[in-house]
């Protein structure tokens, strides 16, 4: 038995941040951030309307849509996100919720930062193949603009990092199709070069007024040092995906690297020599949405007819952790 994606959606938060919308309270310029990062607008919540769990909620009613099938045909829900609405229970019993399904569909949660969705695939395609369930939502949904330090100090991550969400509908398939193979890494040694520090539960108290004045609620991100492992990490692991299949770089028709940063997706694409119609870039729009930045990309890309049946995608992410991971489809719908 094998996997098969047969449905993909996203949705974004409806308010654009320009890159001149930011420089009204970041010391930072359009320039900049083009030149370093590729971004030129990204969307920011609504915290009178957008919550993780109901933007995830949307994409997936448009995967489902898309897969002609109903949210009561979901067995399971995997739901990867590193901003979950509570503290605990996860987002994926909340998309459950407003998806109106009862106590039959099982949810996780996964945190596993810009790889969660990958991992999300990868969990959802052993429990396909083992027999356990014939049809799964992934979603990858984020709302990081709210962890960000907003002021000049904080600009290495509030240009980057943003809002929305992701999702496909897996289901089995007798068929020699689907997910071909997938590939997770993780390396717990440079857990605080990419953090959120609080609030922790190991401090005596979670919450205090000094703690929130100070920087440990916010993203913490040591950019050169993340840039320079993704360079090397992506390249290894989508390599690792191409020899346990037996395939080339030059045999895939589509690449969706993790949107992170446009000069980490040329970097890698240079490196898999792979010319500009092979790769699926939307970072210029929507910034870095950690878990959400490869579904929404890849709806994005079956959209605009760049991913269409028969094509070989591969997709490959690197974030926090850290961890990565790569996983290369035969595209069935
Ligand atoms: O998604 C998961 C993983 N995340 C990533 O993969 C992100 C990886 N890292 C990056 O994308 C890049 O490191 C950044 C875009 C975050 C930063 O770019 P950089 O070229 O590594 O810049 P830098 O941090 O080395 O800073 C260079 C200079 C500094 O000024 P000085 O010290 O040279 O005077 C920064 O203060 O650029 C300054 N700077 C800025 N200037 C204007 C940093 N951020 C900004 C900004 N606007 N937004």
């Amino acid at each position: 038995m094998n996997s098969k994606i047969v449905g993909i959606g996203h949705y974004v938060p409806e308010n654009v941040v320009t890159n001149d919308d930011l420089t009204k309270f970041i010391d930072t310029t359009d320039e900049w951030i083009q030149e370093r990062t590729g971004i030129k607008e990204r969307r920011w919540f609504n915290p009178e309307k957008d919550t993780v769990a109901n933007m995830a909620t949307r994409a997936s009613k448009l995967a489902l849509e898309r897969a002609g099938l109903e949210a009561s045909d979901i067995e399971f829900i995997v739901f990867a996100t590193i901003t979950p609405d509570y503290f605990f229970p996860g987002s994926g019993v909340l998309l459950q919720r407003e998806l109106g399904l009862g106590g039959e569909v099982a949810a996780i949660d996964i945190r596993n930062a810009c790889s969660g969705f990958i991992y999300g695939l990868s969990t959802a395609d052993a429990f396909i193949k083992s027999g356990m369930y014939k049809t799964i939502l992934v979603v990858g949904a984020e709302i990081q603009s709210s962890a960000l330090d907003q002021s000049t100090a904080g600009r290495s991550t509030n240009v980057i990092f943003a809002d929305g969400a992701g999702a496909a509908i897996m289901q089995a398939t007798d068929e020699n199709t689907g997910v071909l193979t997938t590939h997770l890494h993780s390396d717990g040694n440079f857990a605080e070069e990419l953090y959120v520090k609080d609030p922790g539960s190991s401090r005596k108290v979670r919450l205090s007024t000094e703690l929130i004045e100070g920087p440990s609620f916010k993203v913490y991100m040591n950019g050169t040092q993340v840039f320079k492992h993704a360079v090397v990490r992506f390249e290894e692991v989508i390599n690792e995906a191409l020899e346990a299949t037996g395939k080339k770089s030059e045999d895939l028709d589509l690449f969706i690297p993790h949107q992170a940063n446009l000069r980490i997706s040329q970097f890698v694409q240079r490196k898999l020599q792979l010319p500009d119609d092979k790769v699926f870039n939307n970072i210029m729009h929507y910034g870095n949405t950690t878990a959400a930045s490869i579904p929404i990309a890849m709806s994005e890309a079956w959209e605009q007819g760049k991913l269409k049946k028969g094509d070989l995608l591969c997709i490959a992410a690197f974030g926090s952790g850290y961890t990565w991971a790569s996983a290369l489809i035969d595209w069935s719908y």
